[in-house]
């Protein structure tokens, strides 16, 4: 392992004890929780929106989870405020797994992703594009 994986794991340490953007909104345009189906750990996040729902203006996050899915969504939080909804459907696992920098089995992944998951569903059931009883886990 080099030092780079080293920096990384540092970072999502950091992350994980001092989350980013912990906590929850008064008024969010919407949000939701989601579950990590292999764990049962879930996240919720509260996002309010700017440019007519068109851009993420703050993201809150808040929830119980591994270290791994904590550091995910914190990290994933600063990225998401100024993201288009558009921006936001399109990151797919590999940009989060990116993101973290270091190698995540595919036990993990789900951790990894979970934040976003929660995000895109959110935006989604918010739009009316996704009914919130037909969520495939
Ligand atoms: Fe539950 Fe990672 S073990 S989110």
């Amino acid at each position: 392992m080099g030092l780079g994986s080293d920096m990384y794991r540092q970072q999502i340490l950091d992350h994980y004890k001092n989350p980013r953007n912990y906590g929850e909104l008064e008024d969010p345009d919407f949000t939701h929780v989601g579950e990590n189906p292999s764990c049962g750990d879930t996240i919720r996040v509260d996002v309010a929106l700017d440019d007519g729902g068109e851009t993420i203006d703050t993201v809150r996050f808040s929830g119980d989870g591994c270290a791994i899915s904590m550091a995910s969504a914190s990290m994933l939080s600063e990225r998401l405020e100024g993201m288009t909804i558009e921006e936001l459907h399109a990151l797919e696992t590999d940009d989060i797994t990116e993101m973290l920098g270091v190698e995540i089995s595919p036990m993990r992944v789900k951790c990894a992703v979970l934040g976003r998951q929660v995000t895109q569903d959110g935006a989604k059931i918010h739009r009316g594009e996704l009914d919130p009883d037909r969520i495939e886990e």
